[in-house]
């Protein structure tokens, strides 16, 4: 069976965790996989889900089924989170949230309901944008193309561009969209630029899927949600694929929703019907460990504002890495202008370095980053900030 088999080569970003563990280097610093670290690089478990965890525990009587949906009351916070609390979309019965193992699973299980319904689309995404969106679409037999998106030369969005090529998008085809802390150049559009962005959607008819694994992480949980919230206003169908990974620190308890929003009440009922036929194909029914401390802490007043307060302190420090990071670049004598950093938002920046200057990096710093020169911000901390900065001069 497997003679002709030849391994393949490691993930782009989950083979850094392997490459960086084995390194002996007591300097190293690893920048690659976007998780939060506080300043003493440890990601550490929020206190909202410390306790939620205790009440689950204590409370949970059965470990038996709980069928395809998995946790309702995960489902439904889910929902308001993410569309609010007084929606519209939610009030008219268009849209319905089921949990998924995690922001990738919801993206295949968007990507197979695709598939299933209109074999002949395709997906746009931006250039460039998460390298397992251009694993995860192709191999549920979605054919890929992008639309432009980032600008090397400022660090900033290509706008224009962008808007011009997505008008040729049409019926049929789904356009791939970042909600808030594009991954992985960490621009995203203004407020003012989804609502022209939303209102092309509509106009030209395609799809949109957002991606929204960063809630929280950009300018607020609230205000993260806009662009989900206006294509749904504007657009008769919408796909939504979130992830609590981030925002909740719940990484491995693999915690994510798919939502889709339809035209009508019936027709949210029907898709939900064949999104449980595609997920018992694949995994069956999702874990229901992480999505109940969820549930406790979205139904607990006392629990969410903890969790809130504790979202905008992972938000704040990240920003003030971002404001201190291109200071003292800045203050470093390094002469390429990073000013950008302070400017993007979530966890990540490109450096625009080569691939030539990230291996120096890695083989003369043990400074691990993803091969586009994509850094998680959220790695930095006063212990390496300036080894870091000394590194990024020498290979500079
Ligand atoms: C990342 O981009 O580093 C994260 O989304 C983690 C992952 O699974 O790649």
């Amino acid at each position: 069976m497997f003679e002709h088999l030849n391994a393949v080569p490691p993930d782009p970003i989950l083979g850094i965790l392997a490459a960086y563990a084995a390194d002996t280097n007591p300097r190293k610093i690893d920048l690659g996989i976007g998780v939060y670290r506080d300043e003493t690089g440890n990601t550490p478990i929020l206190q909202s889900v410390v306790k939620a965890e205790k009440t689950l525990i204590a409370t949970q009587t059965t470990k038996s089924y709980l069928g395809p949906p998995g946790v309702a009351g995960f489902n439904d916070a889910m929902g308001e989170l993410i569309f609010g609390h007084d929606s519209d979309t939610i009030k008219q019965g268009r849209v319905r949230t089921i949990q998924t193992p995690g922001g990738t699973a919801a993206l295949r299980v968007g990507a197979d309901l695709i598939r299933h319904t209109r074999p002949e689309s395709g997906i746009w995404a931006s250039d460039p944008t998460w390298a397992n969106h251009l694993a995860l679409f192709p191999a549920a037999g979605l054919p890929m193309d992008s639309y432009p998106y980032f600008d090397e030369i400022n660090s900033d969005l290509r706008y224009e561009d962008m808007m011009e090529a997505l008008k040729n998008r049409g019926a049929g085809d789904v356009v791939l969209f970042h909600a808030c802390c594009h991954n992985p150049c960490g621009v995203s559009p203004d407020p003012a630029q989804w609502e022209s962005i939303t209102d092309l959607a509509a106009e030209r008819g395609f799809t949109p899927m957002v991606d929204m694994a960063y809630m929280g992480f950009e300018r607020g949980v609230e205000e993260d949600s806009l662009a989900v919230r206006l294509f749904s206003k504007k657009c008769p169908e919408v796909i939504v694929a979130s992830s609590c990974s981030k925002n909740f620190a719940v990484y491995r308890e693999r915690v994510g929703a798919i939502s889709i929003v339809c035209e009508n009440e019936q027709k949210a009922a029907d898709v939900e019907s064949v999104i449980h036929s595609l997920t018992r194909k694949n995994y069956s029914m999702p874990p229901t460990h992480g999505p109940g401390i969820i549930d406790i802490i979205l139904h607990s007043d006392e629990l969410t504002e903890l969790w809130l307060s504790e979202v905008n302190a992972m938000r704040n420090r990240i920003n003030g890495l971002r404001k201190t990071l291109a200071e003292k670049i800045s203050a470093s004598g390094i002469s390429k202008d990073f000013s950008f950093l302070e400017r993007q938002s979530g966890m990540f920046s490109f450096l625009g370095l080569s691939v030539e200057q990230v291996g120096r990096l890695k083989n003369e710093f043990a400074i691990y980053t993803v091969n586009s020169a994509r850094v998680n911000i959220a790695s930095f901390n006063d212990g390496n900030m300036d080894y870091f900065i000394e590194a990024l001069a020498t290979v500079l």
